[in-house]
């Protein structure tokens, strides 16, 4: 198995657009110790040649562009003049970080689109997807804990995590941490190897710990380093967990919640720009690094 990070950040990217926080600001002003990130999304192969796309971010034209691997032409006879390396694509939500890129895969390329039926049906109901031409673009709904093969040699099952509906399906009332089929993580296996894949989780539960014994690689949820990090920022008043997203740090944070399980390697994604992970030498980054977490970034590749 092999896989490429192509997008370490969480929906808006770092630098947002029009974000002026302290850390957004050390990118604008090309500070060295920050490098810019694109929004959450990962390929994975088993083979080499046919990959799958994990989200589908707002910038994956970008991200294709700067991944040799996913252009156009590879593995294509002479006398092909259109294909991909990405054959499938599985969403984890339908949050616009993760569905949006859908847009860009427009054109006719022969593809698979997997999520669960609740993700499918918020897909299903905004018209603009049509784009996906039907015959084109197979809509495939995977129950969780079913495991099933999108691309040669790679295995993948979804399972429920703590999560919401995405934020442009909010009522007045939100259930934050709702198991159901909104919010998923994902297990990949190929050649005797297992990684995870869990870029929004609201909490940490026995469950969840129990189930990531097997991991040989973890990434997961960096989203914010403290909970209260937006407000203390002063860019908005929510915090982490009311995102559905649960802090690195404190009591119920990731850092502790993972730190007696043994998985090969932990690497943080879908991390905000207010959170000083991105800052190389801050001590929010040592913290986590002394924890024997990595800081994802673009281009990062992983062989579990
Ligand atoms: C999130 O993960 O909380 C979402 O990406 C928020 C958003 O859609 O901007
Ligand atoms: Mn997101
Ligand atoms: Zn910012």
């Amino acid at each position: 198995m092999r896989l490429t990070i192509l997008g370490a950040a969480a929906g808006g990217g770092f630098p947002q657009w029009n974000c002026h926080c302290d850390i957004c600001r050390l990118a604008w002003n090309g500070d060295a110790r920050v490098s810019a990130r694109t929004q959450s999304s990962i390929a994975v192969t088993g083979d080499g040649v046919h990959w799958l796309l994990v989200n589908a971010s707002p910038d994956l034209r970008k991200q294709i562009l700067s991944t040799p691997e996913l252009a156009a032409g590879r593995h294509l006879g002479p006398d092909d003049r259109r294909g991909s390396p990405i054959a499938a694509v599985l969403v984890t939500n339908g949050d616009v970080d993760h569905v949006a890129g859908l847009l860009t895969l427009r054109e006719r390329q022969a593809l698979t689109l997997y999520g669960t039926a609740g993700v499918l049906d918020v897909i299903d109901a905004n018209p603009i997807f049509n784009v996906l031409a039907r015959d084109a673009v197979a809509r495939v709904a995977v129950p969780s804990g079913t495991p099933f093969e999108p691309v040669p040699g790679l295995e993948v099952e979804l399972f429920p995590v703590p999560g919401k509906v995405p934020l442009y399906l909010e009522g007045d009332v939100v259930d934050v941490g709702a198991m159901g089929d909104m919010t998923t993580g994902i297990r990949l296996t190929a050649g005797g190897r297992t990684a995870y894949y869990i870029p929004g989780c609201a909490a940490v539960d026995d469950r969840l710990r129990d189930r990531l014994r097997d991991a040989d690689l973890l990434l997961f949820d960096g989203t914010v380093f403290t909970d209260d990090e937006m407000a203390a920022a002063g860019v908005g008043a929510k915090t982490g967990r009311r995102m559905g997203h649960v802090p690195i740090s404190g009591a119920g944070g990731s850092l502790d919640a993972f730190s007696d399980l043994s998985i090969g390697a932990r690497v943080y994604v879908h991390i905000n720009n207010t959170n000083p992970i991105l800052v190389e030498g801050s001590a929010e980054r040592d913290c986590v690094e002394a924890e024997g977490w990595m800081v994802a970034h673009d281009g990062l590749e992983l062989v579990p």
